[in-house]
């Protein structure tokens, strides 16, 4: 099928184009993001999504339910980037659910039958990224690549870790020092990744693992954060779930919440798509939700009204928003350390599914979160409280009359509840699970398996040396923002 998928600049006013093999973060010529796009006149014409409903009831056991099997690859005719079938590395994520919240519901004051709650935690690694990984995966797989890393709040890393051990892949995840939370980093660690701690945030850990992937090729380092737009491929099929769980009828609204802004990118084009396939008439509008320590989106969005504009970002709000940040040396800070994020990659393409999706933004506050949070485990089957946003930012809409009682709502639970047990004990108990953790007797493991993570400066000689790279490669050069894209080629 390599011959009708290709990247894309997703800028229109350059709209270069790229081969499906080529590894890039960004376009070469103008430094936009890239799509994944599709020559949809070339592939087989899909008449309707209930196609795709025989594959639900396999067992998963032949060649061809080992695809149906997947979530994301029963739906494989909507994201058909591979070449040929066994490229695609799958474990069996996204067989997810929408449940019917009426419990819930009943509680907000919403009409039972109006609230779905869609359960990503359920996926194995226990958040929505399995759906992109599996995705970027199958890609890693078909450049050749050995070597996968990413910088992360916690799923992410988890995901890559539980993704690269199944794949034969070496992983190696940045992470902010004490950023992320307990369940995440004891994934990463029993998953076998190399799991560096790096004195910094989420944005530093990015900036540095960008580049290292881009500028320093002998590592041969494939980047599976959401600025690899195959990853966002494979995060579409949430939205195809959603559909067919509800008898291909869409809801008014979709609220999710936005952290480096990658999901409801890949929202906005899943409904793109299906639009211009014919497939849909009705487009759900979008509600993205930040935490207000970490609010970006809803800063330029809502306050500055920064939009889509058919392309035409206006770069300079954003450079100036940040700017701003830089000189006030904002740190993002909240409860819900998954969404912890100050400057979300993903921004311009957020921008564009708003655009798609009629949407709107708002931020909600750690007490709002943790409130919701626990609203969705006494009445629901539980998140962790980044995912609560989804829930805590639709009470704010329903209280500002922006989505009325009589609309229909899916709320995107991106994690699982045990991802992050110490903000539920604290929320029940009042005891700070992390100050007791810090203040622990430290012994020396000896498990066969034990995996320690690494401490290390937020240098990049440091770095490469902690990877296992010669640090030589790196000497004299300087963290600036990633300015060069070239393609990734040494493995
Ligand atoms: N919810 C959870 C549980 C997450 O882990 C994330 C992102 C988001 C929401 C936000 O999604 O970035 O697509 O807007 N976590 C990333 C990580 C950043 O590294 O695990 P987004």
């Amino acid at each position: 099928m390599s011959d009708t998928a290709y990247q894309q600049c997703t800028n229109p006013a350059c709209a270069t184009t790229f081969g499906i093999d080529e590894v890039r973060v960004a376009c070469t010529r103008c430094n936009s993001l890239l799509d994944v796009s599709y020559d949809w006149n070339k592939l087989p014409r899909l008449k309707s999504l209930a196609f795709f409903e025989h594959r639900w009831s396999t067992k998963g056991t032949a060649v061809e339910g080992r695809l149906d099997f997947s979530g994301v690859w029963r739906f494989r005719e909507l994201l058909p980037f591979f070449t040929s079938e066994d490229q695609i590395v799958t474990i069996g994520e996204g067989r997810t659910v929408l449940q019917q919240a009426d419990l819930l519901a009943r509680q907000m004051h919403i009409k039972p039958g109006n609230l779905q709650l869609q359960y990503e935690g359920l996926n194995p690694s226990g958040s929505f990224k399995d759906n992109g990984m599996t995705a970027a995966f199958t890609h890693a797989k078909m450049v050749g690549a050995r070597k996968v890393a990413c910088a992360s709040t916690g799923n992410t890393s988890a995901s890559l870790g539980l993704f690269a051990a199944l794949a034969e892949m070496t992983g190696i995840v940045f992470i902010g020092s004490g950023k992320i939370s307990f369940g995440k980093l004891s994934q990463a660690l029993d998953y076998g990744a190399l799991t560096l701690q790096i004195r910094g945030d989420f944005d530093d850990c990015l900036r540095r693992v960008k580049q290292i992937a881009v500028d320093v090729p002998a590592m041969g380092i494939y980047l599976m954060n959401s600025v690899n737009p195959f990853r966002l491929e494979g995060q579409k099929s949430i939205m195809y779930r959603i559909l067919e769980a509800r008898g291909w009828d869409a809801p008014d609204w979709i609220i999710v919440p936005g952290g480096n802004l990658g999901n409801c990118s890949a929202f906005g084009k899943a409904f793109m798509e299906l639009r211009d396939l014919g497939l849909i008439k009705k487009i759900p509008r979008l509600a993205v939700i930040n935490a207000s320590g970490a609010n970006t989106l809803n800063e330029l969005y809502t306050r500055q009204n920064l939009r889509w504009n058919d392309g035409h970002v206006d770069q300079q709000k954003i450079a100036q928003h940040y700017a701003t940040l830089d000189e006030a040396q904002y740190k993002p800070h909240t409860v819900a350390s998954a969404i912890e994020i100050s400057r979300p990659v993903n921004l311009p393409k957020a921008l564009r599914a708003l655009h798609v999706m009629n949407g709107v933004v708002r931020e909600v506050n750690d007490d709002e979160i943790l409130e919701h949070r626990a609203m969705v485990a006494r009445w629901g089957f539980g998140c962790e409280p980044a995912s609560a946003a989804s829930v805590a930012g639709l009470r704010k809409l329903l209280d500002e009359g922006v989505i009325s009682k009589d609309e229909s709502v899916v709320c995107i639970l991106t994690g699982h509840e045990l991802k992050d047990p110490n903000a539920t004990v604290k929320y029940h108990t009042g005891i700070d699970m992390k100050t007791v953790q810090e203040l622990a007797l430290r012994t020396t493991p000896t498990g066969r398996l034990s995996n320690q993570p690494i401490q290390v400066e937020d240098n990049l000689e440091a770095i490469v040396t902690a990877m296992g790279g010669d640090p030589s490669l790196v000497a004299g050069m300087e963290l600036s923002p990633v300015k060069s894209t070239l393609p990734i080629s040494e493995y």
